[in-house]
């Protein structure tokens, strides 16, 4: 049975109890994220973690607790659930009250939930990878923010789930920006483009771990924002999240990247990620 932090305690499903009044249920008022445990050890936690008090800043929102409890939390979770591969979800609410809009007068308190499962690594994806289905980023415009208010996500990862793909490649009027869930990335004649850390996309944790490998690998890399018609021309294409690691994209809207086969820099990209990753060496 999975055991769930809430307001600081520890506690089954069946202790959990979350208020219809809460603003996360109302309004998706709220931040969350995902932290990757690889061999029962917490894999960039504090960078997820910093980041889920800076979303929480940008939503003039105050979380009870410290960044360095909230790692315990997520450590004692790990523990709690037996977690050898998997992932810790983290989310925040603005507080439980009546429904108004504008924040709660009196403030409440912000509801903090977390728990841990167990989940293993998508490799066959990894290793052959996915298609990707184009799809119009209709979200506003602050994914910046990992935010709760994910229907504009959804919406665009169910197009792609029913179109056969594991994944949305988001555009606005033919600019790529993200992934419904992931940041995107294309290599063509030996340059590696994604899309820069502006208000349009998250900053991925796994994005800046990337990004750090093409430095130390020499790969040279432009943040600049490139089209869908330039996307389909690339060379290579892959994804990067905390779950799909790197994770290469062999089709677009059914037209093949290159050859379709994963390609070059992206392998030498997933090595170079797998080595940092010292559990995934040990595992190999
Ligand atoms: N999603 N962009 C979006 C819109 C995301 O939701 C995510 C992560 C990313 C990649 O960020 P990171 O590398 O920090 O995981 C980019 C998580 C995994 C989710 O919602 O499940």
């Amino acid at each position: 049975m999975t055991v769930y932090f809430m307001d600081g305690q520890f506690m089954d499903q069946s202790g959990v109890a979350v208020s219809v009044d809460d603003r996360g249920y109302y309004f998706g008022d709220g931040v969350y994220e995902v932290i990757k445990v690889y061999g029962g050890e917490l894999y960039t936690a504090e960078e997820h973690i910093s980041r889920l008090f800076q979303s929480a800043t940008k939503i003039k929102m105050t979380i009870p607790y410290t960044e360095a409890q909230l790692l315990e939390v997520s450590r004692q979770l790990i523990e709690k659930n037996a977690i050898g591969e998997g992932h810790i979800y983290m989310q925040v609410t603005r507080g439980v009250a009546p429904r108004v809009h504008h924040f709660p007068e009196p403030t409440v308190s912000s509801v903090v939930t977390a728990y841990a499962v167990n989940s293993p690594r998508p490799v066959a994806k990894i290793e052959n990878g996915v298609p990707v289905k184009s799809v119009e980023d209709v979200r506003w415009l602050r994914c910046d923010i990992k935010s709760l208010n994910l229907l504009g996500n959804v919406l665009a990862k169910q197009e792609a789930h029913e179109a056969g793909c594991v994944e949305a490649l988001l555009h606005r009027s033919g600019v790529v920006t993200e992934g419904s869930s992931s940041n995107m990335f294309g290599v063509k004649d030996g340059m590696l483009y994604t899309h820069p850390a502006t208000n349009l996309i998250l900053n991925g944790i796994t994005r800046q771990v990337l990004l750090g490998l093409c430095k130390e690998l020499g790969i040279p890399v432009e943040e600049k924002a490139f089209t869908l018609d330039e996307a389909f021309e690339m060379d290579e294409f892959f994804l990067t999240s905390t779950t799909s690691e790197v994770m290469p994209v062999t089709s677009i809207d059914g037209r093949l990247i290159g050859d379709g086969q994963p390609g070059e820099w992206t392998v030498k990209l997933q090595q170079a990620f797998t080595l940092q990753t010292p559990s995934l060496v040990k595992g190999q």
